[in-house]
C-alpha cells in the first residue's frame, strides 16, 4: 500500500502568496484556512509552508482567495511564476 504524505510538496498542485501591500487584516484567510495562513507580530497575514497547498486544501486555499475583501491573496498553479 503506498501511502502519500499530504504535506509533501509533491503531493501539491497550488501555490497560495499573501501580498504583503495589500493584506489589511481582515482575518478571513485564517479562519477560513487556519492549515495555510497564520499572522505576523503585526497581524498581518503570511503564508505557512512557504505557500505549499496540499491538494486536499485546495478547496480552502480557493475560499480564502474569494473572501480576502482587499484581494491579496493570490494562487499559482505549479509551473506559474509569482508576479
Ligand atoms: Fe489579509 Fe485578506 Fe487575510 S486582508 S489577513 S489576506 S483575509
Amino acid at each position: 500500500m503506498k501511502i502519500t504524505n499530504p504535506l509533501r510538496p509533491g503531493n501539491a498542485t497550488l501555490t497560495v502568496k499573501v501580498n504583503e501591500q495589500h493584506c489589511q487584516g481582515h482575518a478571513r484567510c485564517k479562519a477560513i484556512a487556519p492549515e495555510l495562513f497564520e499572522f505576523d507580530e503585526f497581524g498581518y497575514a503570511r503564508v505557512i509552508r512557504h505557500g505549499t497547498v496540499p491538494s486536499e486544501l485546495n478547496k480552502k486555499a480557493r475560499l480564502a482567495e474569494a473572501n480576502c475583501p482587499e484581494g491579496a491573496i493570490e494562487i499559482f498553479k505549479r509551473g506559474e511564476v509569482f508576479a
